[in-house]
Formats: structure tokens, C-alpha cells, sequence
């Protein structure tokens, strides 16, 4: 895909080539300054004018005539060159390749050298432009009878630059690895509940696991029931599909330690269970998978990358439905922790099957917990739909998460849980736990639940019910799934370092 090369001449004859600005009052510099002379100073007047654009994520294009080997040369704004970050570049690849797609490029070249500023070094820049690359191109193929038609892609991307270290190449490479994994997991929510069954989700994980040499583990209904994970097959009571406990181990250190353990809520459909949603509310429930989703992905960019760390990922997976054999409110049952829970509410099931993928967690050796979880419509009415959720036992473990979610570009916020919360989510007369103490701060009420299981283990919690989709398109791809967490996730375990 990449071709890195550092002879870069205006003669040199392409397709496309896509050439930085930054906003300088100064005027043209470098290359554009040697292209404006084979234009007699046309691009001066064209930057004066307005059409070429060099404000921040502005994509302009010129055909050169035969001026310059390139066809068409592609301006991309970036603004004041004090301004520029990694995230506003990331999204102005990110529109760049949206126009390559409608344009159907399928061969270009980029001045890599034009992108970096003193906050983006030549490294940032390349994996900058190649997760935009794969991100800003996806598409979810769907199942219209005509969809078949292969679409013109970019199948070769020169990229100009020194690189002497071959650093250049390698983030590249590690680039499109973070956005070809989101995409890996956009595809799994984007699959409808009947194509994507718990025994889908889990033969999908095994292939995975064939691919990197992951350790796997998938849990039967029988398995389930000997080691007492009665929330888990609560939830799967109504189901005419079976239920599956997905665990895969990647171990990148010497010794089984300081193991990070991802839980991902896999609940293929949710309908609420008896405590039904309504009929506008149950549309898009194929969606809350996504936590599951976000983890695949995460092991998908460590199968790649390989780092020295340990991690474990459990995913919990089952619809939630109605039957004359599902759970219903008022049913009290028992997880494989042992703690008791009242069930109040079928439809907050999600908690309850996390409970004893943390337990499982634990149980194969998890020192540090991170639960991903399209959980609560609360997380939406408390953040709105561009920010995921977040709550913790722990400062310095959140500290770790938050950072990785900057450099990702996904925002968290994080909520707190006060004693009062925990009394709430204890306040059963009759067992340990309920699982839907009121609507008041839903979204901490979901969380904490789960945290009962992490029992003093560092834990984050990841709320994504509001993230994990979007109704819009944007510049790092289409509406649908957004992949959320998959990078972040994975950028937290390459940078993990254990706490004291
Ligand atoms: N899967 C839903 C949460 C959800 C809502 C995801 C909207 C995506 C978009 C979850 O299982 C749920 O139904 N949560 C309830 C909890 C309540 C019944 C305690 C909620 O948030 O309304
Ligand atoms: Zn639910
Ligand atoms: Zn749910």
C-alpha cells in the first residue's frame, strides 16, 4: 500500500499529489513556491482569492495541465502552523480521503515533509495519514442485492519523505493497523443480531486468535452453569441461542503478570427482556455489541504490534429476549462472584452479564480491569453523543486510560462514584445487589454495579452507548458504527506501565 521515497521532483508523474498549507501571511514556501513559478505566480492568486484554501481541513484541487508530472495537485489546509495538532491532522487526511473516495483516486502521492509543524513530528504525521487512510475510506458493505460491484480504491500511496531509519515506513504501517482494526470492529456492530449470533461473535474471536496465535477460550452454556455464572445465564434465559463466554490471552511478557484484563459487553440484540423497550428505542440495539467490538478490535492492533505487555479479553456474549423461559423482574439470582443480585429491570442487562466476565476476568489472573460497555441511555443525557463515559477505583489507572483516549481523539469524562451511589446500588432488601436502583444517575448506578465485581481491583469503566454509532457522517468515516475504543484500548495497553 505505502511506498516511501525520498526523490521527490515535480516532474516525477502522478495521479494526485497532495501538498500541506499552512496559513502564512509570508506567502508560498517550498514546494508550492516552486510549483507557483511553473504557474507564473497563478497559485499565489488562487491562495489570495480563496480557492486554494489554506484554513484548517480545507481540501482544494487544481489541474496542472501538463505544468507538473503530478494531473491534479490537492491542497490541504492546516491552518496557522502554531495551531496544528495531531487530531486536526488526523481529520484533515481524514477529508482528503473521503474526497479521494468520491473522486475514485486509485493512485496518489503525498508530500509528507509539508504536514509536520513543531507539535507534528514526521512520525505523528504518517500515522496521522495512514489510520485516516483506512478510517475515512470504510464503507459497510450491506447486503443489497447490487453491492457486489468492487469500488475503485487508492491501491498505491507514495509517500514523500526522508526516512532514513525506516521510521517513517514502520508508522505507517502501525497507522494502518489502528484503522483497519476500528474498521474490523465498525463492521461487527454495523452486522445485524441475526447475521452476528453470540456463536458468530465467538467463531469470529477464534479466528482472530488463529491469525496471532492468541490463546482461546470460549465458554458453553454447561461450562457456565458448573462454574455458577447465574447473571450471565439469566440474561441468556429467553434466548433460543446459546450463550458464550470469549476469552483470548495474549501474553507479551515472560511471566503471567501485571495482566490487563478488557471486558466487553456482547449482547448481540438487546429488546429490554420483559421489561421491553418501546418500539422506537429497541431500533439499533444490534449496536450493543459494541464494547465486545471495541476489544476485538483492541487485540486486533496488539496481534499486530506485539507489545510486551499481558492481556486478557472476555466478552460475555448473548441477545437479551423474550420467552416463556426468560428472566423477568423481581427474579433474584446468583453470579459467579457469589454476590446475590434482585433483578428490577430485564432491560439492564448489560451490568449483569460484565459481572461475570469480571469475575472471569479475575479468575484468569486480571491485575488491572478496563470494562467496555454500550451500557446506559444515561451516559447520553449526562455527555451527549461525542464523549464516552468513564468512572474508576482507581486515579492512576484512569490517569493511563485518559491519556491514551487523548492521543486517540476519543473523548471520555469521567463521573464520580460516591459512598452514597454504592449504598444505592446495595439497597436490595433481599439480596446483595438490584440492578436498577432508579433513573437518577443512570449512568453511575451502571457502572458502579459492575465495579462491585472488579472487589478492589483497579477498574475503569467505559460507558459507550452514546459513542460507540453516530447518525452523522464525519471526517474519519461514515454514520453507523464508529469503532470507539478499539484505539484507545489498544494505545493503553502499548503504553501501560504497571502501577505501584
Ligand atoms: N443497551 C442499553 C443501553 C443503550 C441505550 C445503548 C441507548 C445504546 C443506546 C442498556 O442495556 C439499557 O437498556 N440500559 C437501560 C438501563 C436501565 C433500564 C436501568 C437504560 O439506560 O435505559
Ligand atoms: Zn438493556
Ligand atoms: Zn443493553
Amino acid at each position: 500500500m505505502f511506498n516511501v521515497n525520498n526523490e521527490f521532483k515535480l516532474t516525477n508523474s502522478h495521479d494526485c499529489l497532495v501538498i500541506g498549507l499552512f496559513n502564512k501571511p509570508s506567502g508560498l514556501e517550498g514546494v508550492t513556491a516552486e510549483a507557483d513559478q511553473l504557474f507564473d505566480g497563478q497559485l499565489t492568486e488562487l491562495v489570495k482569492n480563496g480557492e486554494i484554501s489554506a484554513k484548517k481541513k480545507a481540501v482544494s484541487k487544481i489541474h496542472t495541465f501538463g505544468k507538473t508530472g503530478a494531473k491534479k495537485l490537492y491542497f490541504v489546509g492546516l491552518g496557522h502552523e502554531k495551531e496544528l495538532d495531531f487530531e486536526t491532522l488526523r481529520e484533515a487526511f481524514g477529508r482528503l480521503f473521503k474526497t479521494s473516495k468520491t473522486e475514485k483516486w486509485t493512485e496518489a502521492a503525498v508530500l509528507l515533509d509539508t504536514f509536520t509543524s513543531d507539535a507534528v513530528e514526521l512520525n505523528d504525521a504518517a500515522h496521522a495519514l495512514s489510520e485516516a487512510l483506512a478510517m475515512a475510506t470504510y464503507e459497510f458493505e450491506g447486503y443489497k442485492q447490487k453491492s457486489n460491484e468492487p469500488e475503485k480504491r487508492i491501491e498505491n500511496l507514495t509517500v514523500y519523505s526522508v526516512d532514513e531509519e525506516g521510521e517513517v515506513e514502520a508508522a505507517l504501517e502501525v497507522g494502518y493497523a489502528f484503522g483497519k482494526a476500528t474498521n474490523s470492529a465498525r463492521t461487527l456492530v454495523n452486522t445485524p443480531g441475526n447475521l452476528l449470533t453470540a456463536s458468530d461473535m465467538a467463531e469470529y474471536a477464534k479466528k482472530l486468535a488463529e491469525k496471532y496465535e492468541f490463546e482461546a477460550e470460549i465458554l458453553e452454556k454447561e461450562e457456565m452453569e458448573k462454574l455458577g455464572m447465574g447473571a450471565l445465564l439469566a440474561v441468556n434465559q429467553g434466548s433460543a441461542e446459546p450463550p458464550k463466554m470469549i476469552v483470548l490471552k495474549y501474553q507479551g511478557k515472560e511471566e503471567w503478570t501485571d495482566v490487563i484484563g478488557l471486558v466487553g459487553k456482547g449482547i448481540t440484540f438487546d429488546t429490554g427482556g420483559y421489561s421491553i423497550k418501546t418500539k422506537a428505542g429497541i431500533v439499533g440495539m444490534k449496536s450493543d455489541m459494541g464494547g465486545a467490538a471495541a476489544v476485538l478490535g483492541a487485540m486486533e492492533i496488539i496481534g499486530e504490534l506485539k507489545p510486551e505487555q499481558n492481556v486478557v479479553a472476555v466478552i460475555p456474549s448473548t441477545d437479551n429476549m423474550i420467552s416463556g423461559t426468560a428472566f423477568k423482574p423481581d427474579d433474584v439470582i446468583t453470579s459467579m462472584s457469589g454476590k446475590t443480585i434482585e433483578v428490577l429491570n430485564t432491560d439492564a442487562e448489560g451490568r449483569l452479564v460484565l459481572a461475570d466476565a469480571m469475575t472471569y476476568a479475575k479468575h484468569h489472573g486480571a491485575n488491572y480491569l478496563v470494562d467496555i460497555a454500550t451500557l446506559t441511555g444515561g451516559v447520553i443525557t449526562a455527555l451527549g453523543l461525542h464523549t464516552s463515559g468513564a468512572l474508576t477505583n482507581n486515579e492512576a489507572l484512569f490517569e493511563q486510560v485518559l491519556e491514551a483516549s487523548y492521543e486517540a481523539g476519543e473523548p471520555i469524562w469521567r463521573l464520580p462514584i460516591f459512598e452514597r451511589d454504592l449504598e444505592r446500588v446495595r439497597s436490595s432488601k433481599i439480596a446483595d445487589l438490584n440492578n436498577s436502583p432508579g433513573a437518577e444517575g443512570h449512568m453511575i448506578m451502571g457502572g458502579a454495579f459492575v465495579g462491585e465485581f472488579a472487589e478492589g481491583t483497579p477498574w475503569v469503566h467505559l460507558d459507550i452507548a452514546g459513542t460507540a454509532t453516530t447518525g452523522k457522517d464525519h471526517d474519519l468515516g461514515p454514520a453507523g458504527a464508529t469503532g470507539v475504543m478499539a484505539r484507545t484500548l489498544a494505545l493503553l495497553v502499548e503504553r501501560f506501565e504497571p502501577i505501584k
